[in-house]
């Protein structure tokens, strides 16, 4: 079985009111956690890599590591995805490396510069097979390569449902990630987690059966940052999207959400956790282990909140 692309996915899960996870994935040991708790359940699988994650391990180790991945697992459908990929240039390299979907971020451009880089990426990617994501509107939050609005700017630059359908029209787009309140790593709300659900419902109205895409979907789960917190960790403010608002979000027109802090969480935690309770350990693989068993766990846990167990086969 060879990577296969979104779209029979995103077909299957807007028609099933479900989301397909897609987990970002820097090293083997998480790479190994993702796909573990997906063969067990039997669901279909989006790998997305960031420009920071091909900077820190290297796209020929990444693609070796997802190739294995692919041929031990062939009753399960995986697409290899560049997360927020930032120019032109950058996308083309990931559908010349291999890539089988990839995101051009023009959100921090112009409406009409949006659209005209995001066609250029479009044109290339679909002539040599591989489908593309895009994004309208600004996700809050700040990661290694992608810079996001602050907390009070988040609600300011919602997705504007009224630019969709030219958006979609002018650049074939085969997916859009649309802003709806949620932020990138740890911190995404300082009061009550609030999203903007009418906005879904509006941009779903106007382009009926079109795949929409969750980014900042982590739910950073208490007891994972109480653990860190008490392991020696400081993540006191931390607050993510609710689960109950992730299974809503699914069941309209979100057919991808994306996790990637929740992952981070379970790895720190679980080595924080061997570090303080086992002073003397030094061998890698006796805290890497565990933390690849506390990922693999939190990966089961989400494809539940997803709906998406269970239904790898019918993604063929
Ligand atoms: O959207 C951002 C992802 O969480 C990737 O973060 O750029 O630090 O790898 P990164
Ligand atoms: P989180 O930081 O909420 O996991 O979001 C990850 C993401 O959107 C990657 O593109
Ligand atoms: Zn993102």
């Amino acid at each position: 079985m060879a990577l296969v692309t979104t779209k029979k996915m995103f077909e299957m899960a807007y028609k099933n009111g479900y989301a397909v996870g897609a987990f970002n994935v820097n090293n083997m040991e998480i790479t190994q956690g993702i796909v573990e708790a997906i063969a067990e359940e039997k669901a279909p699988l989006i790998l997305q890599i960031s420009r920071g994650a091909r900077k820190y391990a290297s796209m020929s180790y990444l693609k070796a590591i997802i190739d294995v991945a692919v041929a031990e697992n062939p009753d399960i459908p995986i697409c290899m995805h560049l997360d927020h990929g930032d120019t032109f240039d950058t996308c083309k390299q990931c559908v010349d490396d291999g890539f089988t979907s990839v995101m051009i971020d023009g959100s921090h451009h112009s409406f009409e510069e949006n659209i005209r880089v995001t066609k250029q990426v479009v044109d290339y990617a679909h002539d040599h097979g591989v489908v593309v994501e895009a994004e309208l509107g600004q996700l809050g939050g700040i990661e290694e390569d992608v810079v996001g609005l602050s907390h009070e700017d988040v609600m300011k630059h919602l997705t504007d449902p009224d630019q969709v359908v030219e958006f979609v029209g002018k650049t074939g787009v085969d997916s859009l990630a649309v802003a709806i309140g949620t932020s990138h790593g740890a911190y995404k709300f300082k009061s009550e987690p609030k999203l903007a659900f009418d906005v879904v419902q509006k941009v779903q109205e106007k382009l009926p059966g079109f795949p929409l895409v969750m980014h900042g979907s982590s739910s950073v789960p208490k007891e994972f940052k109480d653990l860190i917190n008490k392991y020696g960790g400081a993540m006191p403010d931390a607050v993510g999207v609710p689960e109950s608002a992730i299974s809503e979000a699914v069941k309209m027109a979100v057919c991808k959400v994306n996790i990637d802090t929740d992952l981070r969480m379970a790895l720190t935690a679980k080595i924080r956790e061997v570090y303080a309770t086992k002073p003397s350990e030094f061998d890698p693989r006796n805290y890497l282990g565990p933390g690849r068993e506390a990922i693999k766990a939190m990966v089961k846990r989400k494809l539940h909140v997803l709906g998406c167990a269970g239904k790898a086969a019918e993604c063929f």
